[in-house]
């Protein structure tokens, strides 16, 4: 429901196991990615979120047929290539929606998107999207507020992708999957190097594209003449991971996530250690529990492989309980500290200094009503009412059901004193 909000109780230390979903940002560019071919893609892992979902929807729209089975495998088919406008009211609800750009450029020789617009975490620029689909031949303007993109053929180029904050996560699926079917070599540099592109570039070889580097900051993709469907899993979501990693440690409790990809988080295992969370290799998997005592530390957001500006907010929740003072810089979006005045309604301690917060540990953090903003700043949110003294409500948790399946059915599982209430 739109307006629900949680009830939570804090003070449960969180124990158990949980199944950590697949990735939100490794499913959404890979289902885009099904619109370069006629055959018929089957994903599995799809987490059943309002994001995937809306993504289903748009595909929909641009003329694929879309079937979700409960095991979250999803198959994706298109059946009429002639409309090809992604629309502004479903663009500025996800503005993931950009990563079809690419794919429709590609495949039908042009395309209408909307220009996705700003969300809370700040302006969302595509300009590095345009300036990659431009090296490829496309012509591009601007039409009230749409991309309009034209390529009768696109041809291989060398491309540097890296922008003021360095790489572009979604510029760098856009211009890749547009390129499987230029024709010739294109070198993209400077590009994302995050495992949710690895994972949409192994999607792409899988559908016959060449496109290799996946993980480095160089990729060097071979056109094709066209691509077919293709079966894939999609690779868990360390986002999710990470955030329950932070909620063992913050409750005091012990965690075990069986399937999550430690390989993944190398940088945030690191930080959350040099913070006293033991963590614990399981085979496959990971442990987390804590010795109580949490040591302040200092953080700084940097594309993969550093510190994942997506687990920025939930850090900040867990160091508002270190003994000692903390600073968190957030060099990805530096306007994303919408959970920075919601937490001092529940007595953190937290000074911002330009794109840096300034974490001063307290005591304890006390229950309130706060408000969720956007997807990651609601996640510390529920993170600092698992362990507040008293009861937090977060109202708008629509934010939440964005990029985390079930968030509240996962916590009781572990014990968690969470509840969902219309509002
Ligand atoms: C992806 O967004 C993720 N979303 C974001 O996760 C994530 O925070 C972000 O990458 C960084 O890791 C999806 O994958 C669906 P960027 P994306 O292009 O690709 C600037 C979440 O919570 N930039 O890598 O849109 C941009 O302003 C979401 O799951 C330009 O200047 O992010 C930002 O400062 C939130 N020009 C930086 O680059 C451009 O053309 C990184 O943005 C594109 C980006």
């Amino acid at each position: 429901m739109a307006l629900d909000k949680f009830v939570i109780n804090g003070g449960n230390r969180l124990k158990g196991e949980v199944q950590v979903s697949g990735a939100k940002n490794s499913a959404l560019p890979i289902l885009a990615a099904s619109l370069l071919t006629e055959g018929t893609c089957t994903i599995s892992g799809v987490p059943d979120l309002a994001d995937t979902r809306a993504m289903g929807e748009l595909l929909g729209d641009l003329g694929a047929s879309v079937s979700r089975e409960e095991n979250g495998r999803v198959h994706v088919r298109v059946a009429d290539e002639r409309q090809s406008h992604a629309r502004y009211d479903r663009v500025r609800k996800m503005r993931a929606s950009i990563c079809v750009l690419g794919p429709l450029l590609a495949k039908r020789k042009g395309a209408r998107v909307a220009m996705p617009g700003g969300c809370a975490i700040g302006s969302r620029p595509v300009n590095l999207h345009l300036r990659g689909l431009r090296a490829l031949g496309a012509q591009i303007e601007l039409d009230g507020g749409d991309i309009v993109a034209v390529a009768r053929k696109l041809r291989g180029a060398e491309i540097f992708l890296g922008g003021p904050f360095g790489s572009t996560v979604l510029g760098t699926a856009n211009v890749m999957m547009a390129a499987t079917l230029a024709e010739g070599r294109t070198v993209i540099e400077s590009a994302a190097c995050e495992p949710e592109i690895a994972d949409l570039a192994a999607f792409l070889n899988a559908m016959g594209a060449k496109v290799s580097g996946a993980g480095t900051p160089r990729f060097v993709i071979d056109g094709v003449e066209q691509l077919s469907g293709a079966e894939h899993r999609i690779i868990p979501d360390r986002i999710e991971a990470g955030t329950f990693m932070i909620a063992a440690a913050i409750t005091n409790g012990e965690i075990n996530l069986p399937n999550v990809r430690v390989d993944h988080m190398m940088a945030v295992v690191d930080k959350l250690r040099e913070v006293g969370v033991i963590i614990d290799k399981a085979d496959g998997g990971a442990v987390v529990s804590t010795t109580r005592h949490l040591e302040p530390t200092d953080a700084t957001t940097q594309p993969f492989p550093g510190f994942p500006t997506d687990l920025q907010a939930q850090l900040t929740s867990l160091l508002c309980l270190a003994e000692g003072n903390s600073a968190i810089t957030e060099k990805v979006f530096p306007d994303r500290f919408m959970h920075v005045a919601e937490l001092l309604r529940m007595g953190a301690n937290i000074r911002k200094e330009g794109p840096t917060s300034i974490v001063t540990g307290v005591k304890r953090l006390i229950g309130a009503p706060v408000m969720a903003s956007d997807l990651r700043a609601s996640a510390a949110l529920v993170l600092a009412g698992l362990v507040a003294k008293g009861t937090t409500t977060i109202r708008r948790v629509y934010h939440i059901d964005r990029g985390y399946e079930q968030i509240e059915t996962k916590l009781q599982a572990l014990g968690a004193d969470i509840e969902r209430v219309s509002d």
